[in-house]
């Protein structure tokens, strides 16, 4: 098995009003992985985030981070949120301070680290989101992709080896969704473990190399995103399939396998260069 980064042993957790969030949910984060966590709404993605930095504490089973159960003392929870970045749903509950640089700061400083420092790790921050020229703005006067960048270089700032996003990509437009994933994708890059929570299946199949699909507070299934999306439990779970996988499978229907050639297109600009190849290949003679 490869290494997991983070992981729940049979967690369950049930909210102040008794409301079960994560009935015996059990399951692992591979460290340098993109990790999609999907399930409908109220399947207990956002309860299991808050698990992942120590935010909410399992009401029965653990939470491992490098395979040792986190310490919820108050060194242990700040040594776990400057390793587990936390990016929230909503960037109104994130952000707080007067300016954007002020905000950026909060958190390296908060770490201890001295003056010369923090002011690095910000404007490093700001720079890989592109929120470079705002450093002075007020917060208040951002646009919502602004905010959701804003908060993200704030969790950047702490350097995490691990981005926890809460559907990032839900109000932003398609301009604004393509430049958080080059973000992102540079990140990955850089050796950073990214766990997303979405509800865009074409996304999730696309980019992430494990899927996590949550169903009623439990793991429904986990594994390849190209294997786990097709099952039919998580079709019906998730309400469909990635149209991308959707295609293939009705091709394949109809006895067009594009996998022929151990070739599996993630994308639609991979389906259709894939189905372009079909088509030439029949009409060779
Ligand atoms: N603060 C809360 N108090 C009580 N119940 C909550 C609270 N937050 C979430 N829940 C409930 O817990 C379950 C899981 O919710 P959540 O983790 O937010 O799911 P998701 O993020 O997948 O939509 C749902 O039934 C939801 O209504
Ligand atoms: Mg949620």
């Amino acid at each position: 098995m490869t290494e997991s980064i983070l992981a729940l042993q049979n967690v369950s957790y049930r909210y102040q009003d008794d409301t079960p969030a994560l009935d015996n949910c059990s399951l692992a984060i591979r460290r340098g992985s993109r990790t999609a966590v999907l399930g409908a709404n109220g399947a207990g993605k956002t309860t299991l985030f808050l698990h992942l930095n120590g935010i909410l504490r399992p009401s029965a089973g653990q939470v491992l981070c490098g395979g040792i159960p986190l310490d919820y003392s108050r060194s242990g929870m700040r040594k776990l949120r400057s390793l587990v970045g936390l990016v929230f749903q909503n960037p109104d509950s994130q952000l707080f301070s007067a300016s954007v640089r002020e905000d950026v700061s909060f958190g390296p400083m908060n770490m201890g680290l001295d003056e010369k420092e923090v002011r690095k790790r910000v404007e490093d921050s700001l720079q890989a989101v592109g929120m470079t020229e705002s450093a002075d703005r007020p917060v208040h006067n951002l646009s919502y992709g602004q905010k959701k960048r804003v908060c993200i270089a704030g969790v950047l700032a702490m350097k995490p080896e691990i981005l926890v996003l809460d559907e990032p990509m839900a109000g932003l437009d398609a301009a604004m969704q393509d430049e958080l994933m080059t973000v992102l994708d540079r990140l990955h890059a850089a050796g950073m473990t990214i766990v997303i929570a979405t509800h865009d299946l074409d996304f999730a199949y696309g980019w992430a190399d494990e899927g996590i699909i949550m169903e009623s507070g439990r793991l429904l299934a986990d594994g390849s995103p190209t294997e786990i999306l097709l099952r039919e439990e998580v079709r019906s779970a998730l309400g469909g399939a990635p149209l991308v996988a959707e295609i293939i499978r009705r091709l394949l229907l109809i006895g067009i396998d594009l996998r022929d050639k151990g070739y599996l297109p993630r994308s639609k600009g991979e389906l259709l260069q894939a189905i372009t190849a079909q088509i030439k290949q029949e009409d060779t003679p």
